[in-house]
């Protein structure tokens, strides 16, 4: 399985809209993926795929704890074809402070996902928006990062934060994290030279721009109905643009 957290500390820069759509892509290709809700406001679970929460004592929370061992099987969710999901559950709000205390608190997603390895070619972890522990989970279970950001100032600033904190959880635990990319998302150039100045700015980074997304409509719609992207509007630009980050991710995958 070649696994990605799709991460920003960011709120509200479309983390689950591109694990919902970007997934549903793959899927699409005829690969194996498992979609991990790792938010507890659980929008990728409730909103984006519509799915119920898991109930206790069979969470993603309860396993992340150790409160309960099995056979993750056990924690998912089919939504399409090839399209499955691991949903949150509300106990997520305190999986932050209850991971603290744990020895290795790092890395208990990539112990409960590791027998899943096998099922999945592509597994996408929808991250919170945040810097905690929840976050550090995410990474250090992907090893791979795609950064979702907006063209906005303010999206810089965050992304050097994000970058810093993935050096620095590289170094404190000895592990590697690729940046893989950004995904430029809710891009509308008419909004002016604050926008396209913000892109030029990203573009020049060291980090490779895998894709953008622009802003559009039937992303909201899809959302509202559950459906993957490609599902709900099938010939839009939008699924084109997810199309084209599918091939792309896939690609890289492939070398
Ligand atoms: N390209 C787009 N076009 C139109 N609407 C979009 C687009 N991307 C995201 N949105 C909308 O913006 C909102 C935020 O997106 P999303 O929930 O994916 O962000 P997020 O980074 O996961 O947020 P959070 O930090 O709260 O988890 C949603 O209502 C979503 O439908
Ligand atoms: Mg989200």
């Amino acid at each position: 399985v070649i696994t990605y957290s799709v991460t920003n500390q960011k709120g509200g820069v479309g983390k689950t809209v591109i694990t919902a759509a970007l997934g549903a892509c793959l899927a699409e290709l005829g690969y194996q993926v498992l979609l991990v809700d790792l938010d507890p406001q659980g929008h990728l679970t409730t909103g984006a795929t519509g799915l119920p929460p898991t109930e206790p004592p069979v969470t993603l929370a309860n396993a992340m704890l150790g409160e309960w061992i099995g056979y993750p099987k056990l924690l998912i969710a089919s939504w399409r074809d090839r399209l499955d999901v691991i949903p949150t559950n509300l106990d997520g709000f305190l999986l932050d402070q209850r991971l603290i205390p744990l020895r290795g608190r790092e890395y208990q997603l990539a112990r409960v996902l590791e027998p899943l390895a096998d099922d999945y070619d592509f597994c996408l972890i929808d991250a919170p928006p945040s810097l905690g522990i929840l976050t550090d989970n995410a990474l250090v279970a992907a090893g791979r990062v795609l950064i979702p950001v907006q063209a906005l100032d303010s999206s810089l600033a965050a992304l050097q934060l994000l970058i810093d904190q993935i050096r620095s959880l590289e170094q404190s635990l000895g592990v590697s994290v690729e940046i893989a990319g950004l995904v430029l998302n809710q891009y509308d150039a008419r909004r002016g030279t604050v926008v396209t100045t913000a892109r030029e700015a990203l573009e020049s980074l060291s980090v490779p721009m895998l894709g953008v997304v622009h802003d559009r409509a039937v992303i909201n719609e899809s959302w509202r109905r559950h459906v993957p992207l490609i599902e709900h509007a099938p010939d839009s630009t939008s699924a084109a643009e997810f199309r084209q980050l599918a091939r792309l991710v896939a690609g890289r995958a492939a070398v």
